[in-house]
């Protein structure tokens, strides 16, 4: 079937709800007409590119920006879309009894897709919170903690604002001490950055706050050894996941940290404006929350009480339950071997190209599915611009120093990693 015919017959394909199993309100609007393509069979020998027609991108675009920002399935966005205008068409009929379905989120302990959560990354439902991004969940931590004035938190020194701002503000309010960790270019031993880390602990260290995966230049970083290392001087370890869920296996009784947040909306394909946030069970309650309504100090419903945000759009929690099923359909370890291939096709190809640089890690434990990558003399943002301009290849700069983030996803093809090659061949032969 050729792609022209195989969208066409997709367009006509029946309506796709991935729901969370609630009735739909009587007389809801008719649903609209399907833009999903049917699924491929697990068998197929293109499944990659039909998994590839689940998305809006454009035909002919390549996107490898997913550690800014997921592009999200079609039967994700329309299971949005659909909740959205569900609500409008039915506001009248909500009586707040369990009959009607809740409209809005913050409200309501959504236990059932805070379990659902839990089943990709190994915790119980209540010990996870719905949030909003990572930087909830990491400005919950920092401001949470009774730390006082000479307590030390320490991080590396290439954490994304929104994993460490709130520490910077507990420096300046409460004069708690504040020590970065210089992280390697290229970092590619982990025995070495599990020493850095025990090298700048000291007595005064009550939090070691690190990224599970490092935003500029992609590092997987050892996150049990590290949290072991953390346990062992009886400090806290503190893990951002924003860039890890979905991309890595997140299991968190295996890293055993103390917490974790993330942000669903980038490797999870999730809608923007979901967070996942995990206190372990028995720290839960040595952590205030900061931002209150009713429940602000309920304790008998573990993270609930981290949900407290007010009114909040319950149709992104829809598309969160979604992109769940989408990742589980797909199946979770398909996916990382998926991506983490196109990353080590990008790797190898770049390693044979004359002045090609990798700064982000090629060692098997400390690489993921981001390739971070610039070419002696040839500017990131020059690079970022020509892989545009020739191709329509989007990856992001991330400086001069590091190079271009090129983030594989599962929309990504080996033929868009191929054309990535092309280019900077051309470009490290003319520079
Ligand atoms: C490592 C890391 N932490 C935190 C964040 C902040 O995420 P958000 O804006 O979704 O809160 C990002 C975003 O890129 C990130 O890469």
């Amino acid at each position: 079937m050729t792609n022209r015919r195989r969208f066409l017959t997709a367009l006509l394909a029946p309506p796709v709800f991935a729901g969370r199993g609630e009735a739909r309100p009587e007389s809801s609007p008719a649903p609209m007409p399907s833009r999903v393509p049917p699924w491929p069979e697990e068998n197929d020998p293109a499944f990659w590119d039909r998994i590839r027609d689940q998305f809006y991108i454009t035909p002919g675009e390549a996107f490898f920006n997913t550690g800014t920002i997921g592009a999200t399935p079609r039967p994700v966005l329309e299971r949005v879309i659909e909740d959205m205008r569900t609500l409008q068409a039915t506001v009248t009929r909500w009586d707040y009894t369990a009959n009607t379905p809740n409209w809005i989120s913050g409200y309501s302990p959504e236990l059932p897709l805070r379990e659902k959560l839990g089943k990709l990354v190994n915790a119980e439902g209540r010990d996870l919170a719905l949030t909003q991004n990572a930087t909830f969940g990491m400005n919950f931590l920092a401001q949470g903690f009774d730390l006082k004035a000479g307590d030390e938190v320490i991080t590396t020194d290439q954490e994304h604002p929104g994993g460490v701002c709130g520490w910077r503000e507990r420096v300046k309010r409460d004069g708690i001490s504040w020590k970065q960790v210089k992280m390697p270019i290229p970092a590619n031993d982990p025995d070495r950055l599990v020493e850095l880390f025990a090298e700048a602990m000291t007595s005064r260290t009550r939090v070691l706050a690190f990224p599970h995966i490092i935003s500029p230049s992609a590092v997987v970083m050892p996150a049990k050894r590290l949290t072991q290392l953390a346990h062992q001087h009886g400090c806290l370890s503190l893990v951002d996941g924003a860039q890890a869920l979905g991309q890595v296996k997140v299991d968190l009784q295996d890293i055993g940290c103390d917490a974790y947040f993330s942000s669903p909306h980038k490797w999870l394909l999730a809608p923007a404006g979901n967070g996942m946030f995990y206190i372990r069970r028995e720290l839960q309650d040595k952590v205030w929350t900061t931002l209150c309504s009713q429940e602000w100090d309920n304790h008998n419903d573990g993270m609930y009480r981290f949900m407290q945000y007010g009114t909040g759009n319950r149709s992104l929690q829809a598309g969160l339950d979604a992109a769940l099923d989408f990742h589980f359909r797909i199946g979770p370890e398909r996916v990382r071997q998926r991506i983490r291939s196109l990353a080590d096709r990008l790797r190898k190809g770049l390693e044979r190209i004359p002045r090609s640089k990798i700064s982000s890690p090629v060692h098997p434990d400390l690489a993921g599915a981001v390739v971070v990558h610039g070419i002696e003399g040839v500017p990131a943002a020059k690079l970022e611009q020509e892989l545009w301009q020739r191709r329509r290849i989007r990856v992001r700069s991330m400086g001069d120093q590091l190079g271009v983030r090129q983030s594989c996803q599962i929309y990504n093809s080996e033929a868009e990693v191929d054309a990535t090659l092309d280019v900077v061949r051309d470009l490290a032969a003319s520079a």
